[in-house]
């Protein structure tokens, strides 16, 4: 099989491959460049030789020179592995050979320590709790005194911590100095205000190329605050308020995430705050609650940055622009008041209301050729504004 229309690769670490997402992705993407007719070819992190040889950069795998580079790589690097110099060396490699990366080696970083996360958001109104953190090492103990603005009972997270095993709910003072004692200081810790309202339960919610896929309201079964799949919560399709799924796409394009998983916190009255985001999301639990299929959609969206597909956007992009000059736009946005509703049947649920997106498609297809397929024989039922920003949000990234 070869094409010149385009090249992708699939990077993952040898110890995750036969999970579950990228099982899935490997799955969707063969199919997918296949009936495309483009090259693929799915790699491990170890496979990869990196090399610098008169004075360019170059790659070997197995032992064979590479020539052809890949236009898109899409990444699944389990976050807390980032954190060894090895995997991101790759992506940075990759990335300064002129390669897309789906993340981006930065968009990872951003996520692979939460504080970092909570740094990036911060400044552009995004709805946060109060968070500390410290700098110096070993230094838990003096934020004992210091984040005791925050209140009691506070949350208390190791900031490299994931599947909810880092998070705590410190009761007073007292509690949190033995902590202190219990923990181990490989990374910062950070203190939160407690969102009493979301304890043990949260919203987990998809966006793909920044557009939200779906949403699942997760909830602990034992009364714990942290409603992780991982630790026993179970999650459900949800239905989210416009506020919710404006400030999901909001911290996914801020993050420059082209793939992610946010987790909001509800709030006393109803709206949302940013508990955290996942830059390699786990989608098990997700495709099951939502009828959905997350890896096709992250192989439709892989296959969208190619240069080839970007140029045939560009040229739709002035039909779009012409037919746009004699239509009425219409919104299909209706905002709920009420945060969460659930449950809501699949094909009668309407995901396309972020703010980026006011297309008619449903979730369980390509949004981008759905688009411009009705688009092309239905003329005039979107919003071309709406449109517009979300393709040319792509053209510039
Ligand atoms: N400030 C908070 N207030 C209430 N619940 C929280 C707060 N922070 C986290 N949680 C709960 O704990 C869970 C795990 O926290 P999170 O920051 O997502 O860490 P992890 O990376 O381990 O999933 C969240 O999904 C949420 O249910
Ligand atoms: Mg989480």
């Amino acid at each position: 099989m070869c094409s010149s229309s385009g090249r992708i690769w699939f990077l993952t670490d040898r110890r995750i491959k036969d999970d579950y997402p990228q099982q899935e992705i490997l799955r969707a993407l063969k199919t997918k460049c296949c009936e495309e007719d483009l090259d693929f070819r799915a790699l491990l992190m170890d496979e990869v030789v990196l090399t610098v040889e008169q004075g360019n950069l170059g790659l070997r795998v197995n032992g064979e020179f590479i020539t052809s580079y890949p236009q898109v790589v899409v990444v699944r690097v389990p976050t807390p592995w980032v954190q060894s110099d090895s995997d991101i060396t790759v992506l940075r490699h990759l990335e300064k050979m002129g390669c897309r990366l789906m993340n981006r080696p930065q968009a990872i970083l951003n996520c692979v320590n939460k504080f970092w996360t909570f740094q990036e958001l911060a400044g552009h109104g995004v709805p946060l709790p109060d968070t500390f953190s410290y700098g110096g090492h070993e230094n838990f103990g003096k934020m004992i005194d210091e984040a005791e603005v925050l209140e009691f009972p506070m949350v208390v997270k190791n900031t490299r911590g994931h599947r909810g095993k880092a998070v705590f709910l410190a009761r007073d003072k007292h509690h949190l100095s033995d902590l202190s004692h219990l923990i181990r200081h490989d990374a910062p810790y950070l203190f939160q205000k407690y969102v009493q309202e979301s304890h043990g339960r949260d919203v987990r919610v998809i966006v793909i190329g920044g557009r939200v896929i779906g949403t699942m309201l997760r909830c602990s079964t034992d009364g714990r605050m942290q409603s992780n799949c991982s630790l026993g919560g179970v999650g459900m399709m949800c239905s989210l308020s416009e506020q919710g799924r404006q400030l999901a796409v909001q911290v996914s394009n801020i993050l420059g995430m082209d793939v992610c998983g946010i987790d909001l916190l509800t709030k006393e009255d109803g709206s949302f705050c940013v508990c955290e985001a996942n830059a390699n999301v786990g989608f098990i639990a997700f495709d099951k609650a939502c009828n959905l299929d997350v890896a096709s959609l992250v192989a439709d969206y892989a296959i969208s940055l190619l240069p080839s597909r970007l140029t045939r956007r560009m040229s739709l992009l002035s039909v779009v622009s012409s037919a746009s000059e004699t239509s009425e736009p219409e919104l299909s946005i209706v905002p709920s008041s009420t945060g969460v509703d659930v449950p809501v049947p699949l094909h009668h649920h309407h995901e396309a209301g972020d703010s980026m997106s006011a297309s008619s498609s449903s979730v369980d297809s390509d949004p981008d050729t759905a688009t411009e397929r009705e688009l092309l024989t239905k003329g005039t039922i979107f919003n071309m504004n709406q449109l517009l920003a979300s393709e040319i949000k792509l053209l510039v990234e």
